[in-house]
């Protein structure tokens, strides 16, 4: 109920609108094209959980929660929120054989594995895809005050190019290469034009289980290796390392998975992977063996910031293990 009563709000862009001053129910409601009974009825449920905020004069503004359904706030959901109320929700309609199975049921839903069914359903990408972007701002800060020098930064898996775009925007002795399946390419290009920074950095189209660019300076796997199991992570990881050079360094962004029954979002974002994609979030122990398995090694899994760096370094060949 909440997934979708959120996505509601999140489509019919309410708390962009309410940014610029606080609306009436009529007001919105006739904006979104939503029947005004039934939005004043989700806006009611939702403010009850400190989303939007309703006054005495029945003016609509945002609360805390709800400037993150904004499409211009760093960390915005209002992309994430559609995918979830969309096509992930028809996924997990199919949770229960997902956890008898131990596998993906985006198949079951979907009629193919989630990837593929984004690159033919291209209404569906463009709001992943923007999710992810959004995502990547806050990715972003976990990255951008490293001791960067004039480097080449290959972003495995980069989508459409939104984390590469801040980081050498910031960064300008920095090069970049953009790897994504080919559906990705018109938005990535079009988002590195935008961003001024089309002749540092690339998009590539290709597929990170057969080979990605040699020799990058630092590779970047961004939310890509929860989205696999060991054996698919493992064969992603061993296409890097066949591409590194020794001297080479690989960042993952992905989720420390806490050991014991502390509270942690990863944990739930574990069966969201389990569900969607058959993937998995990691423990550092885990982090270490699937590495290993890959041909690196664990430098530092830096679990204190806002999003967690995990720093590898490739194994000498003759180190590394099966
Ligand atoms: C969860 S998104 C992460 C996007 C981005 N790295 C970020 O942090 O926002 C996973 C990305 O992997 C890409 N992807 C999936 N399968 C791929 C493959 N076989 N080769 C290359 N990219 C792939 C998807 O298109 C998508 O952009």
């Amino acid at each position: 109920m909440v997934t979708q009563a959120i996505a509601a709000m999140a489509r019919g862009g309410v708390a962009d609108a309410v940014a610029e001053r606080p609306r009436t129910v009529p007001e919105l409601a006739a904006t979104t094209g939503l029947d005004e009974d039934a939005f004043r009825r989700v806006l009611r449920a939702l403010a009850a959980l400190g989303i939007f905020r309703v006054d005495d004069d029945g003016l609509v503004s945002n609360t805390p929660s709800s400037e993150y359904l904004r499409s211009d706030v760093g960390g915005s959901v209002r992309w994430i929120a559609q995918s979830f109320a969309g096509d992930h929700y028809r996924v997990w309609e199919y949770a229960a054989e997902a956890f008898e199975q131990g596998g993906a049921v985006a198949e079951r839903a979907l009629g193919e594995s989630y990837f593929d069914w984004l690159a033919h359903h291209p209404a569906e990408a463009e709001i992943f895809n923007r999710a992810m972007a959004a995502g990547s701002a806050v990715r972003f800060e976990a990255l951008v005050e490293r001791a960067w020098s004039d480097e080449l930064v290959v972003d495995i898996g980069g989508g459409t190019g939104g984390l590469l775009a801040a980081l050498l925007g910031r960064h300008t002795g920095l090069r970049g290469i953009v790897v994504d399946l080919p559906h990705s390419a018109a938005a990535a290009e079009a988002r590195l034009a935008e961003a001024g920074i089309a002749d540092r950095c690339t998009f590539v189209s290709g597929d990170f289980f057969a080979e990605v660019p040699a020799g990058g300076d630092v590779y970047v796997l961004s939310q890509i290796l929860h989205d696999w199991d060991d054996e698919a992570a493992t064969r992603i990881l061993r296409t890097c390392r066949a591409a590194a050079e020794p001297s080479s360094g690989l960042l993952i962004l992905d989720a420390v998975l806490p050991e014991g029954d502390g509270a942690h979002l990863a944990k739930l974002l574990d069966l969201h992977m389990l569900v969607l994609h058959g993937g998995r979030e990691r423990t550092e122990a885990e982090w270490r063996v699937l590495l290993r398995a890959g041909g690196f090694e664990l430098e530092r899994a830096e679990v204190t910031g806002a999003f967690p760096v995990i720093e590898a370094r490739p194994l000498a060949s003759d180190a590394e293990t099966d």
